[in-house]
């Protein structure tokens, strides 16, 4: 049986990671900071740990398992952390996938430097002199994404107030991602692949809020508002300063040009990629008061 511990279990990707991995017959182990809030499926056993205090991981990758097949890795935690929780991982584990960003693709989009792309190949790295074998996901712009950008605003009116509708992204839907990994964490073949995965559309913000509206069946009003108003406004829905601050210039860097789309999930997963608007129609919920 592949013994599979999925760390980031509770988040966008690593839920629908979970949730995949069990009619493979994997024995699923999730890991989190909080098992009482979890809520996850009954058949996942939920460990507790936390990436930035190591000796809390040895438990969740050996435990009752008798060891770990592969881990799938999603780092949100701080850097400083990172080096003793790989060692702990390579020391358990047989294979990992870790979930990164596009860092290498030549589109601007994925070339402006922040904090986020340098913890990214901080753990690249870790992990490429860990010994361990890796497969290393890239998925541009997540289409839950949209939930953070837009929800607050679409509950509360009918007007989205947003810089660069202009420019394209190529939205991805957690589950495609999850279903690339989980082919990663239960096949072999996958060693040293670094899979660059988007949504199948190139699609300008205007294009997705307009998406959202059909979804949710209601016409969104959008108005553009120049960078700096959006420095100022998103603080409100974003978490962090560095946040806004990438996505601004990553914006701007991308002005005119066409999202960077691949064929990956489909070549993967041998299924299309999902669109948009069936992101949309599933998360509808969340959009609507
Ligand atoms: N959003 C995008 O467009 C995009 C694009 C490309 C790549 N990415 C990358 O995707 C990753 C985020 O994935 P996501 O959106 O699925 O994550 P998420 O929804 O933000 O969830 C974060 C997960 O990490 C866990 N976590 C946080 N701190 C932890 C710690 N100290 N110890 C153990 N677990 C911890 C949380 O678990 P608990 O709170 O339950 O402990 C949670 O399950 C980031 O690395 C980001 O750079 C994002």
């Amino acid at each position: 049986m592949n013994r599979v511990l999925v760390i980031g279990a509770t988040g966008t990707v690593g839920r629908q990671v979970v949730s995949q991995l069990l009619p493979t017959g994997a024995q699923v182990r999730a890991m989190t900071r909080s098992p009482e809030a979890a809520g996850l499926p009954p058949q996942v056993e939920v460990v507790c740990g936390d990436l930035t205090l190591p000796e809390t991981l040895d438990g969740c990758l050996d435990g009752g398992m008798g060891g770990t097949d592969a881990v799938f890795l999603v780092w949100t935690a701080l850097p400083a952390a990172a080096g003793p929780a790989m060692e702990r991982i390579a020391r358990h584990a047989r294979r990992i996938v870790y979930l990164s960003a596009p860092l290498k693709t030549p589109h601007p989009f994925f070339q402006q430097p922040n904090p986020s792309r340098a913890l990214a190949e901080r753990i690249e790295r870790l992990i490429e002199t860990s010994g361990l074998p890796w497969t290393f996901l890239r998925p541009g712009m997540f289409a839950a994404n949209a939930l953070g950008f837009w929800a607050p605003q679409i509950r509360a009116g009918d007007v989205v107030r947003w810089p660069y509708l202009a420019v394209h992204t190529a939205p991805i839907h957690e589950r495609d991602i999850a279903a690339v990994a989980v082919r990663a964490l239960c096949e072999d073949g996958h060693a040293g692949a670094e899979y660059v995965l988007t949504g199948p559309q190139s699609l300008s913000q205007a294009e997705q809020v307009a998406t959202i509206g059909r979804a949710i069946g209601r016409p969104l009003r959008l108005e553009e508002i120049s960078p700096d108003q959006a420095r100022r406004e998103l603080l409100a829905v974003l978490p962090a300063p560095v946040v806004v601050n990438m996505l601004l210039d990553a914006w701007a860097a991308s002005i005119g040009q066409p999202a960077f789309v691949t064929s990956t999930v489909a070549e993967i997963t041998g299924a299309p990629p999902r669109t948009f608007l069936d992101w949309a129609t599933g998360h509808a919920a969340e959009f609507r008061t």
